[in-house]
């Protein structure tokens, strides 16, 4: 292919597109496990809408040239903080997504303690539970900090014991999932606070997942234990709009329990002929549309129309779990608190079930261990439950013995 030597006219540019997309795997029939979002009718065209109408400024400029982006900022940040029961001089802002938010929270972490150690160069570690997501081995991974990874309990959640034995003096971080992606499992926080007040290490949670689904599942009396800043030891928090909040890509959420803690994240620097640069974000040129359409989902929706949602997205989940396990021998591993699960069959290979499912039409998301599959499910799967249902009973039906390895899953 070379660059293309002459423009060409805007409806074959379209027409081209369309033809491309239709290779594309079917998210609208709730056929693709994760990667898309679906809320309640009207929520997609506010995001889509409040996202074109800011589509050229730039949220860099939010300071200096945009006001109104700098206002909605900072008002999907303290809507959030509400949500999140931040205290008193707690804050935080906007980023591009799960990653960016857990990377910056490390960042602030990292040089908060050694600014407290009086130690520039200290190389800390990260104790985590081995269900946490691989952006902190990103984050780990720029910034040098080593991360040690823990077994799970029974109940796949993470085990505080476990967490202390991998502890000692260099560790500066513990991270506790609400949920974590592989089980859909909400870790332990209040324990995980008491843990890191009584060692004196700051507590991650990473709500990237479930920040704005879990505060309407607690509301609706579902057993979710505090997960926020309501608990003391919470240092830091990501939520990521562009899961469950319903929000266009790409949008995410980090918070701090205090400025100082955030001003740990910021990079102010003053190195080049331009004068000083500081920034919140990894990023520098960030689209004024994810902002703008975070703070129009949050506000068309408010309390009321995400509480509609989690009731919807709960029962449908409870319905997956009720037909998962109507067929002979499929398990759902653990007690899933949202709408992430994994599930799976003693008996039968979990690559040969993703076989069949993949053969029915379906993109198959897995886990490794216990080997299975895998659904993180938003309304866009609630129409498609009989048939994913029948045709999994199908897949399974077929599928060879198990052969005691793990599945093959690939991200
Ligand atoms: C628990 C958890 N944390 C963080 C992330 C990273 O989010 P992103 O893909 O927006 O960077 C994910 C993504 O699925 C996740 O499940």
């Amino acid at each position: 292919m070379t660059f293309p030597e002459h423009g060409q006219p805007a409806d074959r540019i379209a027409a081209l597109m369309d033809q491309m997309k239709a290779g594309d795997a079917d998210w609208r029939g709730g056929r693709v496990p994760l990667y898309v979002f679906g809320a309640t009718p009207g929520v997609a065209e506010v995001g889509r809408d409040a996202f074109n109408a800011f589509f050229s400024e730039n949220a860099l400029g939010a300071k200096r040239a945009f006001s109104s982006l700098k206002r909605m900022e900072e008002e999907v940040i303290a809507m959030a903080l509400d949500l999140f029961h931040g205290p008193e001089g707690s804050t935080g802002n906007m980023t591009s997504g799960g990653t960016e938010s857990i990377v910056m929270a490390i960042k602030a972490c990292r040089d908060f303690n050694r600014a407290a150690r009086g130690d520039a160069r200290h190389r800390g570690n990260l104790v985590l539970p081995v269900t946490a997501h691989p952006a902190f081995e990103k984050g780990a991974s720029l910034m040098d900090l080593e991360v040690r990874r823990t077994p799970v309990g029974a109940d796949l959640r993470a085990d505080p014991a476990a967490m202390e034995a991998a502890m000692d003096a260099d560790t500066i971080m513990i991270v506790g999932s609400t949920p974590c992606f592989p089980y859909g499992v909400v870790d332990p926080i209040p324990a995980l606070s008491e843990l890191a007040l009584r060692r004196g290490v700051w507590l991650h949670v990473d709500a990237c997942v479930g920040g704005y689904f879990a505060p309407f599942a607690r509301a609706l009396g579902r057993p979710i234990p505090a997960f926020d800043f309501a608990n003391p030891g919470v240092m830091s928090l990501s939520a990521d709009l562009h899961k469950f909040g319903f929000c266009p890509k790409p949008a995410s959420t980090v918070f701090y329990r205090d400025a100082a803690r955030h001003a740990a994240q910021t990079l102010d620097l003053d190195v080049w002929p331009n004068g000083r640069f500081a920034t919140n974000t990894l990023v520098g040129t960030r689209p004024g549309g994810g902002v703008a359409a975070a703070w129009a989902v949050l506000n068309f929706l408010g309390r009321d129309g995400y509480m509609q949602i989690a009731e919807r997205l709960l029962a449908m989940r409870d319905a997956y779990v009720a037909g998962i396990e109507a067929i002979p021998g499929m398990r759902v591993f653990g007690k899933p608190d949202l709408s992430i699960l994994a599930f799976g069959h003693p008996g039968r290979d979990a690559d040969s079930i993703a076989a069949g499912m993949s053969a029915r039409g379906w993109i198959p998301g897995m886990v490794r261990t216990p080997p299975g599959l895998h659904l993180m499910m938003s309304l866009l799967h609630e129409p498609a439950r009989p048939a994913f249902l029948a045709d999994l009973a199908g897949a399974v039906a077929e599928a060879k013995p198990a052969t005691g390895k793990q599945a093959s899953a690939v991200y």
